[in-house]
Order: C-alpha cells, then structure tokens, then sequence
C-alpha cells in the first residue's frame, strides 16, 4: 500500500496549472475503435485510470502512443469485442466500450464495470437503452452479452440522466448512416466536449434541452483534436488555495463549466478573481456557512462535494451538503472526525459540519478518488504530521499530485 505523508500548515503561493478532464479523456479512447484510421489528442491526463484505458484499448488490438499528454490513437486493427478478464473491473468508464464494439462489430461481452466504491452504480441506463433500440442481451457467469442486428426504435429515453450511459449510446449512434433521437441525457461539460469531438469526425449531432439528434456516419474521420480541463482538479486546487490561506493563481482554468461551484464559494466569501482561463485566489480568513445539494449539472457536482466539506470546516457556523447522487459518498466524514472534524451525518445522504476549529494531524484512509484528495488538503489546513493511506487511489484521477502540489508549497511526499 502506498502513503502521503503531508505536514500541514505551511503556505501556498505560486502556480499551478490544470490538466486535461480525466472523464472527458477516458471516452474519448474507446471513440477511436469508430474511427476510421490514426488520430491524436491533446492535453490527456497522464493517470491511472487513462493508463487502464488504454490497456484495454491495446487488448482488443488498438495501437497508441502516449506521451507528453499527447496521445496518438489508432483502432483499425480493433479485432476483438469482449472485454472479458481483469481490466475493465478496473474502472467504470470500460462500459463506454460496449457501445462502440456493438456499432462495429455487431456484438460485444461486457463484465460489470469497476470504478470507485460510491454506491451501487448500476448499469441498468445502458443496458436498457441498448434493448430499446433492439439490442438483445444475454448474462453469462459475470458477463453481458450483447448482440445488436436491426433497430426497433430510432427514439428513446434514458432511465438516469447518466453521464457514462448517454456517452455510450450517443457513441453506438455515430457509427450508423441514419438518424436518431436520444432523450434525457446527461448535460456534463464533457459530454459537450465528446459530442463536439464526434461532430468533428462526421457525425451531426445538436443538443436542445436535454433531448440529443443524432445523424450517425459510418466513415467517422478525425485528425487532431484537444479536451477541455478538468473542472474537477481546478475546483480541488482551488480549495487547496482557499483553505490553506494561500495566494496563487491557477491556469488552464474551465470556469465557464463550474458556474454554480464558483457561485457557492463566492457566496461563502471565498476571495478569487478570473480572468479568461486564469483563476487568481488571495488569502481570506474568515468564511461563510454554507448549504448544497449535489445534482446532474448544471447543480452542484458531486465530484465537488467533499472539498466541500473543508470550506465548512474553516467557516464561523454551520454548513450543510446534501449528497444526492451516490449512496455512499459521505465516508470520508468519518476519516475527517478523526482529525477533529465536528460533523453529525443526518440520514447516510447528508451531513452538517460546525465550522471554525483547526484540525489535526492524523492517520487516515482514502476511500475513493474524490474523499483521498480531500483527506490530502486536510492534512495541508492541519497541524502537524499526517498519514492518508491508499495513495494509489489518487493517482487514478490526479497528474504527478505530489509535484503539482510541492510547487505550490505543500509538503507531501509519498511513501511505499
Ligand atoms: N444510474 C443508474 N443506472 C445507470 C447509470 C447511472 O441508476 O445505469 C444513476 C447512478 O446511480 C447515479 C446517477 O444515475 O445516481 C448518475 O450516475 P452516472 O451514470 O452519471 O455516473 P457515471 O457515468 O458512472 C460519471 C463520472 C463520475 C461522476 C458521475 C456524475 C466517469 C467515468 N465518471 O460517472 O466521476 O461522479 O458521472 O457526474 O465519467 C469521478 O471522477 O471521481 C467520478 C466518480
């Protein structure tokens, strides 16, 4: 098991520059086994998750190149449609393979995604999209099989307005000469960004509401395109700066997909001004309470959520969130406790958090992507030493952490 160790209290400065958006990324990848030749993508995250991608990628006979955040794709000797055996346990974004090896192969063996312990995360969205437009589905052992010959319908509804599922389908779409109409989709920044991707490689697909038309294109063609950053990095970097009392200024920054986090944190008199793509934050002591619901976006995210949490820790009364979307993605309250935290969960979904008592160093466990990096900036606000084990869960979704945040001024390290 991996570790950071983190001495809390020193403080932040400088600049810190955000990367490519991890869920944005990872679709992007089973994209290319639709698409007609090579291509290359700009500004990838260089994580774990991207690397398990692309293991799978290379599993069903794709070829990449990846370096420098550049990476160079390449699906035409894509042989294979099942996804059988250990890697796409791994992460939840496997089951975005599903739809493209259905529209080019006719078929596909899916086993239940993996992905970080949040809830029960179905897949019945997919599935039941994927039956709707005539799909027939088999479960063997641990496996879904899907067979896929004529549509019985060329307009659905999803069940959830899912982030992954809509993904899925929308890409199945793009492989086809014909029309479709895809409704309540997801409306997440990365989907925008994926759909424009598509649209570039021939399909047309135009959003109205949370309604999707889609004309597909069998000849599906790119050349070189980038993704947007990561809103979710820049709203845990901006935290980082917000609760250590730190001044500096963050780069490559997607504010005009974090509307309604920037709102809050504004409201709680987080001190930041933006600036085209640059976000600078200077120090301010004393925060304001604060109550949040996390919802489908626009809403708050649930990505955000647990940053959250350390706002209402430095803030004078008392704060609420509210978690709406995954049924157990309040567990690192409990971690926070032991480092002083004063935090009452209400009903599983809900915590409130009294504000304003410095908290100290610990040992504690990270649960999944979104809590390690929390317990990492709470380490940063505490006195003292503290240990957060399972750093790998981390790297899943957050480039060289340990160098991003030692030249902001952190002291981490890590530890085997
Ligand atoms: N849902 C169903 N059935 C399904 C699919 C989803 O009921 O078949 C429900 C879920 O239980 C949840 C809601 O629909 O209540 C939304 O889940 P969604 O499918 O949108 O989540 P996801 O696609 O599995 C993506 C991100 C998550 C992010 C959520 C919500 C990827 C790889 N993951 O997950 O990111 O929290 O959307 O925005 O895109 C993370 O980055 O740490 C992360 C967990």
């Amino acid at each position: 098991m991996e570790r950071f160790e983190v001495t809390g209290g020193a403080p932040l400065s400088g600049e810190i520059k955000i990367s490519g958006a991890k869920n944005e990324a990872l679709k992007v990848i089973p994209f290319a086994v639709l698409v007609k030749g090579a291509f290359v993508i700009k500004n990838i995250p260089d994580i774990a998750d991207i690397r398990t991608q692309l293991e799978i990628f290379k599993d069903l006979g794709g070829k990449y190149e990846f370096s420098g955040n550049i990476l160079h794709l390449d699906g035409a000797n894509v042989n294979k449609s099942n996804l059988g055996g250990g890697l796409a346990t791994k992460l939840r974004a496997s089951i975005v393979y599903a739809g493209v090896l259905l529209s080019r192969f006719k078929s596909v063996t899916i086993p239940f995604p993996g992905g970080c312990a949040i809830g029960r995360r179905p897949i019945d969205t997919h599935m039941q999209a994927f039956l709707d437009l005539g799909a027939k589905q088999i479960k063997e052992n641990d496996n879904y099989i899907l067979s896929f010959k004529n549509f019985k319908s060329k307009s659905i509804s999803l069940l959830e307005q899912s982030v992954t599922a809509t993904e899925n389908v929308l890409m199945f779409l793009s492989g086809f000469d014909d029309e479709f109409v895809v409704k309540n989709c997801a409306i997440e920044p990365e989907v925008d960004d994926l759909v424009r991707i598509i649209n570039n490689a021939g399909a047309k697909i135009k959003k109205n509401g949370r309604t999707f038309t889609i004309r597909g294109n069998c000849e599906l063609r790119l050349s070189e395109e980038e993704i947007i950053p990561d809103r979710i990095e820049a709203f845990s970097y901006l935290v980082a700066f917000i609760v250590t009392g730190g001044n500096g200024t963050i780069t490559n920054f997607p504010s005009r997909h974090m509307k309604h986090p920037l709102q809050v944190l504004k409201k709680c008199k987080a001190n930041f001004q933006i600036s085209q793509n640059k976000l600078e934050v200077f120090e301010n002591d004393f925060l304001d309470p604060f109550r949040i619901k996390t919802g489908p976006y626009p809403d708050f995210p649930t990505d955000m959520q647990s940053p959250m949490s350390l706002i209402a820790a430095k803030a004078q009364g008392k704060s609420q969130i509210k978690e709406t979307m995954f049924e157990n993605r309040l567990g690192y309250i409990t971690q926070l406790k032991k480092m002083g935290l004063q935090a009452r969960i209400k009903n599983r979904q809900t915590v409130e958090i009294v504000g304003g008592n410095k908290l100290k160093g610990a040992e504690i466990d990270s649960l999944d992507l979104r809590s390690g990096i929390t317990l990492i900036l709470a380490a940063m606000m505490a006195s003292g030493k503290s240990t957060i084990n399972n750093a790998q869960i981390i790297d899943r979704g957050y480039e060289n952490i340990v160098g991003k945040l030692t030249k902001i001024g952190a002291l981490i390290k890590r530890n085997d």
